[in-house]
This record gives C-alpha cells, structure tokens and sequence, in this order.
C-alpha cells in the first residue's frame, strides 16, 4: 500500500452534479473537523471555462444548497484552498496546463476521476504524458467502468498502464455507508451470529435496494444501463459478498478483498427464469402522480428500471440457500435492508401446547432506517388456560438512539479522506469488479437469448407481480 497522505486533490468532473451534491460538501465537511490537513488544496477540472473564482462560487452556492450550516465551518478557509483549471480531455496541451496548475505536491497527489467513459483512455493518456501519474500520485474511479467484462477490460488495462492497483481506488459509494461497514462489525464483533451463518441454519437472504425517484436528469446514462448494471453489478454484489463471505484474517485491504472476491467467484449463473425484470408505468408515489419511463424517457424503451434476481452460492458455507435480490425505481418507498431468514428450530415442545414458533430473523436496516432488528420467539404473560401462548418480538437497535453523539455523514466523506490517506480496504479491486461483471453478463446474455423483455409495474407498486412470485414459489415473501 502506498503509505502518504496527499496534499493536493484534483477532481475531474469537477462542476457535475456528483461533485456539486455530495464531493464538495464532504471535503467542506471534512475540513471543518480539522480532517483534510492544513495544507491540502483542491484543484477543480471539467471542461467549463471558469477561473479560480468562478469555482469558488459555484462551490458556495453547493454547499449552501447541500451541507447543513453546521458542518460548513469557515467557509472561507475551505474556499480558499480551492482552485480550477479548466480542460479538454482530448487536447494534450490541456493537460500541460493543468500539470502546472497543480503544481509540485509536497507529498503526493490524489486525483478524483467521475468522467464520461469515452473520455477515459484520453484522460489517463494526459494525465501519463503531463507527469500527473508518478510515484506519488494515486487515482480515484467513479462508475460507470464499463458495460459489461470487455469494456471495464479496456478501461481496467487503459488505468493500469499508468498506476499499479495498489494506487487505483475504484469507488462503489455504498462501501462508504456506515451501515455497510456495520455489517462486517455485526458479523466479526460478534460471537452469536457466526456459528449460525451458514446454510445448516439460514434458511434464505433478501437484498433490497428500492428508490422511489424515476429517471432524474440522467436520461443518456441510464437507458443504457438499466437496473442491473446501475445497481447489482457494483452496490448490491458488494452488499452480498459482505455477507456472504468468510472472516477475514484482519481488517486490512488485502483480507476483506480477498475474501469478498472468493464469493463472487462463487456466484453461480443465474437461469432467465430466476430474474424478473420490469419497467415502470405512470403511477403515483406517496400520492403523488409521476409519469411513466417512457414518457420521461421521451421515446419507446426495453431497459430495466427494476430487477429480482434469486441467485445461489455455490460453496460449503452457502449451499443450497437462496439470495433474493431486488432493485427498481419507482418503488413506494426509498429504503435498502439485508434480510437473514434463519431456519425453524429442529423440534418444537411447544408443538402439543398448541402454541407456534416462528424462525428467527435479522433485518439490517442500511437506509435510510439504520435499525438492525432481530426477531425472538418469547412467551405471552398469562396463565395459559387455553394453551401455550409465543410470539414473535423484535430486540432492536436503532442506531440514531445507540449512536446519537455521532454525526451522520456523507459516504464519500469517508471515501475521499480514505483516498488522501491511501486506505484500499473500501475500494474495489480489479478482480472483484471483474468477477462482478462475469455473472452480470451471463444474465445479459440469457435475457438476449430468451429476447426477455421488461414486465411493466405501477410507479408506486413493488415492482411486476412475477417479482412476488419468483419467491413466493419457494414459500418465501418479500419482507416490506
Ligand atoms: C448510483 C446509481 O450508483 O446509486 C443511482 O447510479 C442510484 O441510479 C444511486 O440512484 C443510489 O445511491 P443511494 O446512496 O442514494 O442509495
């Protein structure tokens, strides 16, 4: 691991909407905990054409729109320490200039790359030729890194020709969430849950990930995405391998990856008929009406805007138990939560008391509740004249109570200072995306072979009726 902490940031896409609503209010945020180091400064780039000041005031204008004024500090000081160079990613001069700009770190450079994926390859070869990809310099990957294997391939190998992987941080944000982080505490914290975490006493895993926004301005990127690439390829094939893997050695970049990668790995191919996909009519969410894909599309579309998947883990820890996965827009309710479905007890003596016990079950609430809720049988107060009463109750943490002296924070807060301060552990190796995008595209592939095309669903509704029965097949219902 390359051991030092930047001086200087330079972030491309630098007036987008990723670095207006969540880049800039986390260094904002950072810096005024006193976090970023005294001497830091931000270099800016996009190809807008602003000077120094012009930067200045369109981050002002974001902060004030997305960081709460408590956690803004002096604003004047984190204004200060930024600056922009505007670029042209095709034009090799350009990035002379912005080699200048940037000047000489004192001790190295961290740079943020959330650019269009046809501007990827230029953009390494110019950062290459102007000297901005030396020793002491390490590079920060926003998605999309491709379509599909090929491409983030070609994207992959354009990265490594500059930087060696132990200087590429490849960012799936929902590794910055607290609450992901959690679930390796939960698991490795713990003694309780880890002898049962196994197919011998789980009986199935849920993954959900729903939202309630449609299409938003990102009308080019995600009709050539779909469900499937904007959110199983990265954050919930992330999600699953954190539960899904076996304990580390130690928290560290190269055991939590190696372990995560082991469960990609072992992923087995999906069959068409364990997905459903669908796609999302006018409907209305929390009473409100909003219209249908296509019509905020503006023309005829078969992209995915929803998808369930029942996948299997094909090892001794997971055999045989299924991981229903589900994602889509438009969904009633924004909320992201891991379900651990445990199997029944062996034998109930209860049974001829006439009283029923239901399997236990863990619900780690990601967001935006961060509860974590397990369910226990437990005896109803009474004299039990007309038979054995149980009943299912929840033992619940909720982390804004257990937690309250915390600041909730931004994910890339985490993202970007482990990225100045060299930290791999929440960052994306090549062998993980890589494996993360083989079973994406054999799913890909099974849909074209069987010309699968999106059911529709009620904006409004959790998705098309055959998402319901893809579980309910098994006995299984979708926890809500
Ligand atoms: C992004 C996807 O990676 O994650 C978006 O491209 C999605 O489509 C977003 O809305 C969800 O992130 P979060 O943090 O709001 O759950």
């Amino acid at each position: 691991m390359t051991q030092f902490t930047s001086d200087r940031l330079l972030l491309f896409g630098a007036t987008g909407d990723l670095s207006r609503r969540m880049l800039l209010p986390s260094l904002c945020a950072l810096d005024a905990e006193g976090l970023l180091g005294p001497d830091i400064e931000i270099i800016g780039t996009a190809r807008s054409d602003m000077d120094d000041q012009g930067f200045r005031n369109f981050a002002r204008e974001s902060l004030e729109q997305f960081l709460p004024a408590g956690r803004r500090g002096s604003l004047a000081q984190f204004l200060n320490r930024l600056s922009y160079q505007p670029l042209d990613a095709n034009d090799i001069d350009s990035f002379h200039a912005l080699a200048e700009k940037v000047g000489t770190p004192k001790q190295g450079l961290s740079i943020f790359l959330s650019t269009a994926p046809s501007l990827f390859e230029p953009t390494i070869h110019g950062l290459e030729k102007s000297g901005l990809a030396s020793g002491n310099v390490r590079i920060g990957l926003e998605k999309p890194l491709g379509v599909d294997l090929a491409s983030s391939k070609v994207i992959n190998d354009a990265v490594a020709s500059a930087f060696p992987e132990d200087r590429i941080f490849r960012i799936d944000h929902y590794l910055g969430k607290e609450t992901v982080q959690n679930i390796l505490a939960l698991r490795f914290a713990n003694l309780m849950f880890e002898p049962l975490w196994n197919a011998a006493h789980i009986d199935h895993v849920q993954i959900t990930v729903a939202e309630t926004v449609g299409l938003e301005s990102r009308v080019a990127y995600y009709d050539d995405s779909g469900a499937l690439r904007d959110m199983v390829q990265n954050h919930m094939l992330q999600l699953l391998a954190l539960v899904a893997m076996e304990p580390p050695v130690s928290y560290n970049a190269t055991s939590i990856r190696n372990e995560k990668v082991k469960v990609l790995h072992s992923l087995r191919k999906v069959k068409p008929e364990e997905t459903v996909t669908g796609q999302y009519r006018a409907g209305a969410i929390t009473g409100k009406a909003v219209p249908g894909y296509d019509e905020e599309l503006g023309k005829d579309s078969n992209t995915e805007t929803f998808v369930a998947i029942k996948g299997f883990i094909d090892n001794w820890r997971w055999q045989g138990v299924p991981f229903y996965m589900r994602t889509g827009k438009r969904l009633p309710k924004r909320t992201t939560e891991i379900v651990v479905q445990f199997r029944d007890v062996p034998h109930s003596i209860f049974h001829g008391r006439g009283a029923r016990t239901v399997p236990n079950r863990l619900v780690i609430g990601i967001q935006p509740e961060e509860n974590i809720t397990l369910s226990l049988m437990a005896k109803v107060p009474g004299l039990d004249r007309d038979g054995y009463g149980l009943r299912s109750v929840p033992l619940a943490i909720t982390r804004p109570d257990a937690f309250a002296d915390h600041q909730r924070r931004i994910a890339y807060e985490r993202l970007l200072l482990d990225l100045i301060e060299g930290d791999q552990t929440l960052f994306v190796r090549r062998d993980e995306v890589e494996a993360q995008w083989e079973w994406i595209d054999a799913i890909r592939s099974g849909w074209e072979e069987q010309a699968q095309e999106p059911k529709t669903y009620t904006a409004g509704s959790w998705g098309p009726s055959a998402a319901i029965a893809l579980a309910e097949r098994d006995g299984v219902t979708w926890h809500e």
